[in-house]
Parts: structure tokens; C-alpha cells; sequence
């Protein structure tokens, strides 16, 4: 590099330096706001409104590509030397504005700082928080993961790294039971991986029992927590190292993308040897194994989920109170064979969820659960399938988390490609039926499911 170069180069890395740190001191200035003004702002300041037209809302930048000054200011971007967004499939501006405050938010409540990155998907999201644990696959080499989890990761942890790549997967049928882990745990264990509450049985874990036996063996855990979000519970706060999101549900309730993220916290543990992946994991993700696989969330998309994101706590507030009317109203049909809701008192993990699961804050009877209900029907598979076929307000589709309520029969859907030993380990029958509570009025859930149980 010649000394003419070189100077022209540091003139954008003395600019990028000074943008991190004015977004640094708006970070530090953020991060004491409450989490309703974290989630309506963002990281958008009004000062940064007046180089985007006075905009109130952040801006979507749709080009593929940044425009660069010079030369210099190419090289030094494509280098990584200053902060730059290149080319969206390596970062955008829009994605930036929604990582910054699923980091805020994911964070909230945790003394440390956190760093995120966002996906095409939440298996995209799963796929790339887990892969760099796996890449060099020694014999041996496993990981612990909760059966209990949703038919996509059962998939990509069973067809992809279990039998494409004979990476041993352990699964536990029992995660509550923290025994079931720690005798899983060898040295050839890369990381634990469960999902809180579980899709579609609802099944929680002690959070800081299961942290403090990952690092015990120095090992990460990572944490699903998609059903739940982070106006019910936050992982990190409880000592898990990454979690993930498909934003694609209850975060992006309106139903208008499907996205995925990894928030983790600043300096994991594993005892993989790489000091830039464990200082900054998402960082790392989005420079090196991202760049190549290439799973980068449009920038439209991010635009609808910051939107989304503004009344995120108000939403999983009245979803969560809906839910549990109605399971407690499930509970009492005859045609109803059981409930799975963690605030059912009847629930096994219910003591669990009450420890966990509380809605941000808000002082009194702050406990909720989320909007998801699992519940058997009494006279079988075919049983099952009329009432799910009768009901004329509840939507049926493979989909949750969304203003409008909306079931399914996860053994003929979501989990079906698992087969019927997946179901078996994950505890799945064939009269189950997954329901996502959506905004209407309890009352008139109550009487679609009524007249569709009859
Ligand atoms: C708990 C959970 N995690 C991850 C996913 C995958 O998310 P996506 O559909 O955005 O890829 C789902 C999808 O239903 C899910 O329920």
C-alpha cells in the first residue's frame, strides 16, 4: 500500500471512529431509557433526522450497493478498516437500525453489552448461530439440544448435521430435568442448545440452572426464545450466551415478513479458539461466515419489523392475557383431554415459568406466558382433525404470534417431516393442536372452539 494510499484510507477510519463513537455515547444514552422508548425509538436520534430529510421514521435504504467517495473510501470499507455497509448481502443501513434494537431490547436489564445480527429467517438465524461451533468436525464432536423444539431446527439438527455431516446430536426428552444435560456433556460437546418456551409443547427450564452447567464445561448455551421475546424474558440476563429469534412470529406480529436474529452477549464462553468470535459473535458472523453463506434479511423487511417492534410489550401484554383466559376455559370442556399452557397452574413447568416469564416492567402481577396453548382432543387423530376442520374465526396455518388467532395440528404439519420417532422423542401426538391467541376478544374464541370441540 503506498503512503499516498495509506493517508487517503485513514481520513474514512478517523471519520468511522468518530461516527462509532457518537453512536456509542447514543447507545450508553439509549440503554437507560425504559424499554416501551427503547422499542418506539430505536437507535434513530432526532439529531441523525436532519441528514435524512427531517424523516421521523428511520431510513430504508433499498440500494443494493453504497456509493463510495474514492477509492480510499472503497478500500478502506471493503477491508473492514472503518465502518461501512458495502453491499447490503454484508450489511445495510435498515438492517443496522433493527439489530441495534433487538440488541437494546434482548439486553435490557443485563449489565453487559450485547451485539445482534439479523436473518432471511429464524432457521437461517439457528443455522448460523450454530454452524461455527461445528466446523471442524473432530470424532466425537456433538451437541446437546432440547427434542422438545420446533419441526425446522428437529430438521436441520437431525437430516443436516446429524446425518449429512454424522455430527452426534444428543437430544434430551426431559429438559427440565438438568441431570439429563450434564450427563449428555463429554468433551467433544460444543454447545447446549434449548428452546424456552418449546413449539409446540410449551415445556420451560430452570435458564440459570442450565447457564451455570454450559459453563461449567465452558461451553455456550444457546437459547430459543421465540414464543416468549423480550417482553417476557430475557436469556441473557440469566446467564445464556446467544438467543435467537424468528422474527418472523409475535416480534413481527403484523404477519409481513419473515426474519430471523441472534443476539448474543459480548464475550461468550467456548472453548473454540477464536478471540474475535468470542468477543463479538454476531460481529464475527456478519463479516466472515454470513459474507459467504449469504443469508441477508431485505431491508424492506426490517423496515415492517421496526414497526412492529414499537408496541412489541403492549401486544405480548393483551396476547398473553387472552391466552391464558382461554386456557383456563379449555380446561373445563369435556371434549378437551389436556391443556398445555405454563400458566396453568396444573402445568408441570409452571413454578419455572413464574420465575422466568414476566412481563417487563410492569410492577404488579407482572407473571405472563405468551400467546401459545397446546391442548389434546379426547376422541383421537380424526377427532382432532374435524374440530380443527370446524372452526370458522381461528385461521388454520403453520404460523403464530400474530394479531389474528390461528391453529394447527403440528403431527400432519410443522413436525410431521420429523416422523413418528422425531414426534415420539419431542412428545408429539396426533391429537394435538397448537393455538396462537391473537388481539380478539377471548369471548369470541371461546365460541368458535366451543362449537368446533363439540
Ligand atoms: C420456536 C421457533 N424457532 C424458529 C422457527 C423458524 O423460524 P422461521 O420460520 O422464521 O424460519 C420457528 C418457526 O415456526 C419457531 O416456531
Amino acid at each position: 500500500m503506498s503512503q499516498q494510499v495509506k493517508t487517503g484510507m485513514q481520513h474514512y477510519i478517523e471519520i468511522g471512529r468518530q461516527k462509532q463513537q457518537a453512536e456509542q455515547q447514543y447507545r450508553e444514552k439509549m440503554r437507560k431509557k425504559r424499554f416501551d422508548t427503547i422499542a418506539a425509538h430505536g437507535m434513530y436520534s432526532l439529531e441523525e433526522a436532519s441528514s435524512n430529510y427531517g424523516s421521523t421514521m428511520e431510513p430504508l435504504v433499498l440500494s443494493p450497493a453504497q456509493h463510495f467517495e474514492n477509492s480510499d473510501h472503497l478500500e478502506a470499507a471493503l477491508s473492514y478498516a472503518t465502518p461501512a455497509w458495502g453491499y447490503t448481502r454484508i450489511h445495510n443501513p435498515s438492517l443496522h437500525y433493527l439489530e441495534e434494537t433487538l440488541s437494546l431490547l434482548e439486553g435490557y436489564g443485563y449489565d453487559g453489552e450485547t451485539n445482534s445480527t439479523v436473518t432471511s429467517s429464524g432457521m437461517s438465524a439457528i443455522f448460523m448461530a450454530t454452524q461455527p461451533f461445528l466446523e471442524d468436525p473432530v470424532p466425537g464432536v456433538n451437541f446437546i439440544a432440547d427434542a422438545k423444539c420446533y419441526g425446522g431446527t428437529f430438521m436441520l439438527f437431525n437430516e443436516r448435521y446429524h446425518k449429512e455431516r454424522n455430527i452426534d446430536v444428543r437430544w434430551i426428552e426431559d429438559s427440565s430435568d438438568l441431570s439429563h444435560w450434564e450427563h449428555s456433556i463429554d468433551e467433544h460437546t460444543r454447545f447446549l442448545y434449548v428452546e424456552m418456551p418449546s413449539n409446540p409443547s410449551l415445556t420451560v427450564v430452570d435458564l440459570e440452572g442450565l447457564s451455570a452447567l454450559a459453563h461449567h464445561h465452558n461451553l455456550p448455551l444457546i437459547v430459543d426464545a421465540t414464543i416468549a421475546t423480550p417482553a417476557l424474558m430475557r436469556p441473557l440476563r440469566h446467564g445464556a450466551d446467544i438467543v435467537i429469534h424468528s422474527l418472523s412470529k409475535a416480534i413481527g406480529g403484523s404477519g409481513s415478513a419473515i426474519a430471523g436474529a441472534i443476539i448474543a452477549k459480548n464475550h461468550i464462553t467456548t472453548k473454540l479458539n477464536n478471540d474475535d468470535l468470542k468477543a463479538n459473535f454476531t460481529g464475527y458472523l456478519k463479516l466472515w461466515p454470513m459474507r459467504d453463506h449469504g443469508p441477508a434479511l431485505s431491508p424492506m423487511s426490517a423496515h415492517f419489523l421496526l414497526n412492529d417492534i414499537r408496541t412489541l410489550r403492549t401486544r405480548v401484554d393483551a396476547m398473553s392475557k387472552n391466552a391464558l383466559t382461554v386456557a383456563k376455559q379449555l380446561e373445563s370442556i369435556p371434549s378437551v383431554e389436556a391443556v398445555y399452557y405454563p400458566g396453568l397452574p396444573s402445568n408441570a413447568g409452571h413454578t419455572t415459568a413464574k420465575r422466568y416469564m414476566q412481563l417487563v416492567d410492569h410492577p404488579e402481577q407482572s407473571n405472563r406466558y405468551g400467546h401459545l396453548i397446546s391442548f389434546t382432543v379426547a376422541s383421537g387423530a380424526q377427532a382432532t382433525r374435524d374440530t380443527l376442520d370446524r372452526l370458522s374465526l381461528i385461521w388454520r396455518a403453520t404460523d403464530l404470534g400474530r394479531h389474528k388467532s390461528v391453529a394447527v395440528i403440528p403431527s400432519i404439519s410443522t413436525h410431521q417431516q420429523q416422523g413418528e420417532t422425531g414426534r415420539s422423542l419431542a412428545s408429539i401426538p396426533a391429537n394435538l393442536i397448537r393455538l396462537s391467541i391473537g388481539m380478539e376478544h377471548p369471548d369470541d374464541l371461546m365460541t368458535d372452539l366451543e362449537q368446533a370441540l363439540q
